[in-house]
């Protein structure tokens, strides 16, 4: 009901804020240098030299986990780091009440200490992303969302930001745009293999796309954050016009794609079989491994007019 959605939904938002502020004390103690136990918050490899994972995903995973299933114990709990751990998953989210977390998405940022990193926590119902909350602590960036409800930046702005009265986007596109995406962690270098067709997409969009093309206008950028789930934060914001990403799973993007609809944009993807017959999710099709994020168009023209009269 309306009601218990509001419920889970101020429930979400207070344990996301109460996660984002533990990873905030531990990138604290890391930029202090001041431990030299906790604060060095060792990583180690999980599929690969680039999948890694510190004590603090764990212990905010935990945490997180912990409030959910004391709060709702019967709903389903799905944490990064509770399945990425080498044991070949089966599709995760169905039609039970299920709670999608990544307890540190950007984990590479957060061991480089570069700000892009952030707790991100859907709830999920009947396939469908109901509440994203998505806390980056260094930047006191809060997204939030509840279906019906809007979608926000700190809780009183409304997503999007970013509006273009003259020229949504797709008119235009892709003159004036920025796009967004990321290198993902396979590296495999293999002919047609996922390395490859990745900078041959990131070329493309930053240099096809831009001037050589003739029609007009540059792509104004091309950007890879390092966590899928503030890219979709700022598709929602309206800073971001185009999001990609091959690779990912449930828990890097549950939370944006809550967001990102919430605000009116648009997500797709496009996975080859078998991964196809899993998706489960009819229009955003979670559990998919290739996504694309379209930006919300905002206001026309003359709503943007009729606002400001
Ligand atoms: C990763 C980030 C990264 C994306 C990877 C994700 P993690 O999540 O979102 O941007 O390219 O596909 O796995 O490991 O930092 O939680």
């Amino acid at each position: 009901s309306r009601e218990e959605l509001d419920e889970i939904y101020a429930f979400a938002v207070d344990l996301g804020k109460r996660a984002g502020q533990m990873l905030k004390d531990a990138a604290q103690l890391r930029m202090d240098g001041s431990s030299r136990t906790k604060a060095q918050d060792e990583h180690v490899q999980k599929m690969n030299a680039v999948d890694l994972v510190t004590e603090t995903d764990e212990d905010v995973e935990a945490f997180v986990k912990t409030e959910i299933t004391n709060k709702y114990p019967s709903h389903k709990f799905v944490g990064e780091e509770s399945y990425s751990k080498g044991v070949r998953r089966d599709y995760l989210i169905d039609e039970n009440p299920t709670w999608c977390v990544d307890p540190l998405d950007g984990t590479v940022n957060y061991i480089h200490l570069f700000p892009m990193f952030c707790v991100s926590i859907a709830f999920i119902h009947k396939n469908k992303p109901l509440i994203g909350v998505i806390y980056a602590p260094f930047i006191n960036q809060f997204f939030s969302s509840c279906a019906g409800r809007g979608a926000f930046l700190n809780e009183t702005q409304k997503l999007p930001l970013i509006r273009n009265p003259i020229a949504p986007m797709p008119e235009k596109a892709p003159a004036g745009c920025v796009f967004s995406c990321e290198w993902g962690k396979d590296r495999r270098d293999i002919p047609d293999g996922n390395m490859h067709r990745k900078i041959e997409s990131f070329v493309n969009m930053a240099a096809e796309l831009g001037g050589r093309s003739g029609r007009g206008g540059m792509v104004h950028g091309v950007r890879s954050l390092g966590s899928a789930t503030l890219d979709l934060a700022y598709v929602a914001m309206g800073s971001f016009d185009i999001w990609w990403e091959g690779g990912c799973w449930e828990w890097d993007v549950a939370a944006g794609v809550a967001i990102l609809l919430e605000a009116g944009g648009l997500m797709t993807t496009a996975n080859p079989p078998p991964d196809e017959a899993t998706c489960l999710i009819p229009d955003v099709k979670l559990g998919s491994r290739l996504y694309l994020a379209i930006r919300p168009a905002g206001p026309s023209a003359t709503e943007t007019g009729r606002q400001s009269q």
